[in-house]
């Protein structure tokens, strides 16, 4: 166990604000956002990933973007595991994911360079494709949704194709898995099917029909599938063999729970589950050996693309946090939506994934504030006040946030390495969060890079 030598108020006390979750036989750990995404996920994964055997995507596609800073280096990783940077720390690509062949070929290749070596990445037959076809779909249904004429519908999505190629998984149809990239004949007679069936559809959205080629998408897949043969393998099978082994998988949420097709702020997220709840589903493992789930907040509020934000700041709150966090998408470039955190909404978060730690990143981005507003509630339309998270967009979207306000801190704090040498403000933040949300926090992130954390207790 790696720990700070002080202990945390919430672990060595009953905790007030909700059930302790529980410690878990399972040796496995779950590393999932819980807000709107870009918690900083992949720097946790990162810090955590030399405990594990291997580091598991079992969600979304190339739409994540995921951060490492090594000594000032920085590594964006969009399909990789971010545990990638560790040797021996295997990395696999599960079922439950989207895969753009062109996206990962690019990653295996910038990986085996920082690392000086080849990467151990593995990659799920059962796994679908995102082809070229599926973001041109959904350039242009964004495109049509923002054309409305009462109003900008459209989703912000990340334009990586992945409703589109999720959509298809469900059609079953007009699905390509990554086991097909290894099959050309059989390859051959369905994308022959497939194009005939999406041209019309294309051409009718407004697309170049020319997405739709059978014959170049074939050239195009089974060279993919020639240079990713060696990988491409049953992960379900091999991750429930490591299990019994004694073998430690480190799960990484990708995109967030707020952005869970279930769970979030539906229809304002994207098309997979990437709670805890994805997990089974999406890597072929029993619930029970999701173990430990190590839940990851920013301590304010971002969110990327459309939808409802009740603590949204439009104004110089919202740019000074924007700029002092650099606040700009990962995946897409485009400036995030920042405001105050949200401790209903991450409350409903911590009780979806049974959250049994929480890491609290860019706390330094707080630094300077004379006062920091938490919601601690939504006042309705009738004028009452509930702390309850009313997933559904309209509903969210008429609620107007309840604020508590306590003091800021005033020093930069990028040099702190422990809780101790917080600034008093900055660690009654903290425990201020501790104590709404119910759940210890283990890990302070207070800079981008590696070495700029707290830790104070990992297990
Ligand atoms: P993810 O999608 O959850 O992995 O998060 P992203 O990588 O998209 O966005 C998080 C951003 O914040 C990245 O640019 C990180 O390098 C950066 N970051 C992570 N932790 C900290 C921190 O404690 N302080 C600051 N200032 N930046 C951080
Ligand atoms: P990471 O893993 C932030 C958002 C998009 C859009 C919605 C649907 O880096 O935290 P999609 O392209 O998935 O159909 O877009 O979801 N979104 C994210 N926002 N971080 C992410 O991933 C996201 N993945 C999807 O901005 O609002
Ligand atoms: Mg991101």
């Amino acid at each position: 166990m790696i720990t700070d030598t002080t202990q945390s108020p919430a672990q060595s006390q009953p905790q007030s604000g909700g059930t302790p979750h529980g410690s878990t036989q399972t040796a496995s750990t779950a590393v999932v956002g819980l807000q709107w995404g870009d918690e900083g996920k992949g720097k946790v994964i990162d810090l955590l990933a030399p405990r594990f055997d291997a580091v598991v995507r079992y969600n979304g596609g190339a739409n994540a973007g995921h951060t490492v800073v090594i000594g000032g280096k920085k590594h964006a990783f969009h399909l990789m595991p971010s545990g990638v940077l560790h040797q021996g720390v295997r990395s696999v690509i599960a079922n439950g994911v989207v895969v753009d062949p062109t996206v990962i070929l690019s990653e295996i290749e910038r990986a085996s360079q920082a690392l000086g070596g080849e990467v151990d990445l593995l990659i799920s037959d059962r796994a679908h494709v995102v082809m070229p076809y599926h973001k041109a779909e959904d350039e242009m249904r964004e495109q049509i949704l923002s054309a409305h004429t009462d109003k900008d519908r459209s989703i912000g999505t990340t334009k990586r194709g992945i409703g589109p190629a999720y959509s298809d998984k469900a059609h079953r149809s007009t699905a390509v898995r990554v086991g097909d990239l290894l099959r050309p004949d059989l390859l051959k007679e369905k994308l022959e099917r497939i194009c005939e069936a999406k041209r019309p559809v294309l051409s009718a959205l407004g697309a170049d029909p020319a997405v739709c080629d059978a014959s170049a998408l074939h050239e195009e897949c089974t060279e993919a599938g020639k240079k990713l043969r060696s990988r491409i393998c049953d992960t379900g099978t091999l991750l429930n063999e490591m299990i019994s082994a004694g073998g430690r998988l480190l799960f990484e949420g990708a995109n967030a729970t707020l952005l869970d097709l279930d769970h979030g702020t539906f229809p304002y997220v994207t098309s997979s589950n990437c709670s805890v709840c994805g997990i089974p589903s999406g890597t072929g493992l029993a619930p029970r050996h999701v173990g430990r789930v190590q839940g990851v907040l920013k301590a304010y509020s971002t969110r990327v693309g459309a939808g409802p934000f009740p603590t949204e700041r439009d104004d110089e709150i919202g740019d000074r946090i924007r700029t002092r966090g650099n606040e700009f998408g990962t995946t897409t470039g485009r400036p995030r939506r920042c405001g105050w955190l949200d401790l209903v909404a991450l409350k409903y978060a911590v009780t979806l994934n049974g959250v049994d730690s929480l890491a609290v990143m860019l706390l330094d981005v707080l630094a300077g504030f004379d006062e920091l507003s938490v919601c601690t509630g939504y006042r309705t339309s009738d004028g009452s006040v509930t702390d309850r998270f009313p997933a559904d967009a309209s509903a969210l979207e008429a609620v107007t946030p309840v604020y508590e306000t306590v003091p800021g801190f005033q020093e930069e704090i990028t040099g702190v390495r422990t809780w101790d040498d917080l600034p008093e403000g900055a660690r009654r933040y903290l425990e201020l969060i501790e104590q709404r949300l119910g759940v210890p926090v283990g890990i302070v992130s207070v800079g981008p890079d590696r070495e700029q954390t707290i830790v104070r207790s990992i297990d």
